[in-house]
This record gives C-alpha cells, structure tokens and sequence, in this order.
C-alpha cells in the first residue's frame, strides 16, 4: 500500500500570447497560466519520479534529462528522501511549458515536503535550475507562467509583472502532434539573427506587438488582439518557426471563423493558439477532421486594482 503522501504541488501550463523567441533577445512577451497543469505528490522514497500520462519514470541523477532536472531541483532544496508522482492534464513537449510545469510541481511538492518554510526565491531557483537543464539558457518565462496562473508581461530584466485583463477571453489551442525542441528552435533563431540584420528587427517589432497585446487586454479589445495574434505569426514564420502543421492549424482555424491564430512557445511543433469569439467549437471541429486534438483555455479576468501595486 502506498504511503500517505507528505507534500502536494501543481504547475500550470502556459500559454505564450505574444513575444516567444523575442523574449530571450530581451524583448516583452506576454503569456498566460492557464488552469490546466500537472499536480504532482511527493511520498516517502528515495528520489523516483513517475508521471503516467506522459510514459515518464526517471530517478534523480539517473543520467537522463529529467533525472538530472530532478537531481538539480532536490539539491537546490536540500529536500528529504522522497518519490513524486505527476497526474498529468496537458501534453508533454507540446508547446505549453510541460517542463516548466512539471518542475514547478516538483519543487512544491518537495518544499511541502520537507516540513520547512522553503523562502520563494529557492523554490523559483531550483525551478530555473532544472529548465536549464532541459533547455540550455531559457527566458524564465515558461517558469513565471506556471507558478502564476494568471496573464503576465516578462522581460529578463523586469520579470513577470501580473498584467490587467478587462474581461475573460477564451482561446482555442490546436496540438500539432509534432514534438518540439525548444532549446534547438532558440539555437536556430540565434543564428539567423547572427547571419541576418534583419531578423534582430523582426524579434524587436514582435515585442512591440506584446505591449501592444498587453494594452489590447487591459482595454477587453479582442479584435485588437485578434490582429496581434495574425501580424505576430506572420514575423514567427518570417523566422522559419511555422511548418506545415503549424500553418495548417493556423489556416484552419481562420477558415473556420477565428479572427486572429498564431503560432504559440518555441514552434516548428507544438501548438497554435486561436481567437474565435463564437466560433471555438467550429474551429475545434475543424482541426479534428483535419486530425489535429485541441481544446479551449480562458484567459482569465485580472482587475486593475489587482495588479496595481
Ligand atoms: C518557449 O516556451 C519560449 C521561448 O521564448 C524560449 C524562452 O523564452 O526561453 C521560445
């Protein structure tokens, strides 16, 4: 029989609206936490991790990537003797931050589990910790969103500031089924802004275009972000970071009466997110005869007083 569990921990998984790749050139992105996650329990053991959904067993330092991130995050909290088991609700590797969420998960169930206060910035280092791990030297912001829940603007030198949000907004994310590889996406970017001028431009307009969504959100302007949503997937693909899934996503979404698709996280897999006010279930009907799963995911409503101080 297993034995009580001693700590529990979620991670959200995110949603980028606008700014990915530009985000790690220091530019503004804006993504949401949404409900969804991974809620993980840490019992008595001696460092396994498991999480059914995903086909993952690993154990802390077992040489894998997870096993090292795992290592990384309980050496960072000095964390007792203990084996965690995720309950999955998103995909891995699917543009929604699976890692971040998984890691953010992991950390408070180990700090719950140790009995002792664990101060916040431990938790957010051993979190750091074990996305660098897997993705080399990532914005943050994938870790920010899963422990907020809540829509937020990033930069690497403000953080992740909660941002206000006029009213709740329903998006449509559409899965590609095609893994993606973030740390080589980020690599690839890098190096055509290395052999293009023009590409560092490109990551610019996109963090103006996440201020703009910011702003677009305060006010509850959806047409507005619809747009944003469009003119942002047009700059991502202008970096090679669409294919043919992607565009199919984003082209059957506006067929289907989305006014605004783009791209969402590190691309060339993963996921598209959609703007269909009305439309979500024809839009999520039409990826499914297309063979492609998706589901609906709120932005939620965050009074201005919320965020003001
Ligand atoms: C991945 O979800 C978002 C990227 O901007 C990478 C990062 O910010 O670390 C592509």
């Amino acid at each position: 029989m297993n034995a009580a569990p001693l700590g529990h921990g979620f991670g959200h998984a995110k949603v980028i609206l606008v700014g990915e790749h530009a985000v790690v050139h220091g530019h503004t992105a804006v993504a949401t936490g949404i409900s969804t996650g991974i809620a993980v329990e840490a019992r008595p053991g001696n460092g396994r991790l498991r999480v059914p959904a995903w086909g993952l067993e690993a154990r802390a330092d077992d040489g894998t990537p997870v096993g090292r991130a795992l290592a990384a995050i309980l050496r960072r909290l000095d964390a007792p003797a203990v084996d965690f088991e995720g309950d999955a609700r998103i995909p891995s590797r699917a543009g929604l931050g699976s890692s971040a969420a998984m890691a953010v998960a992991i950390a408070r169930a180990a700090a719950a589990a140790s009995g002792r206060v664990v101060p916040l910035e431990t938790i957010d280092a051993a979190v750091q910790a074990a996305e660098e791990v897997f993705h080399g030297t990532p914005s943050g912001i994938d870790a920010a969103a899963a422990k907020s829940g809540r829509t937020g603007r990033f930069s690497r030198a403000a953080g992740w500031k909660p941002i206000p949000v006029l009213q709740p907004i329903t998006i449509c994310v559409g899965l590609s089924g095609r893994p993606r590889d973030t740390a080589a996406q980020v690599a690839a970017v890098a190096r055509l802004r290395d052999r293009l001028a023009v590409a560092g431009e490109v990551l610019a307009l996109l963090g103006r275009l996440a201020d703009d969504a910011a702003e677009a959100l305060a006010k509850g302007d959806v047409d507005g972000l619809g747009r944003i949503f469009d003119a942002a997937h047009g700059l991502l693909a202008a970096l090679r970071l669409s294919s043919p899934e992607l565009e199919a996503l984003v082209h059957g979404a506006r067929g289907a009466g989305a006014i605004g698709a783009k791209l969402t996280g590190a691309g060339g897999g993963g996921a598209v997110i959609a703007l269909a006010p009305a439309h979500e279930r024809d839009v999520l009907a039409r990826w499914k005869a297309a063979g492609f799963e998706g589901f609906t995911a709120q932005i939620a409503a965050v009074p201005a007083q919320e965020v003001a101080s």
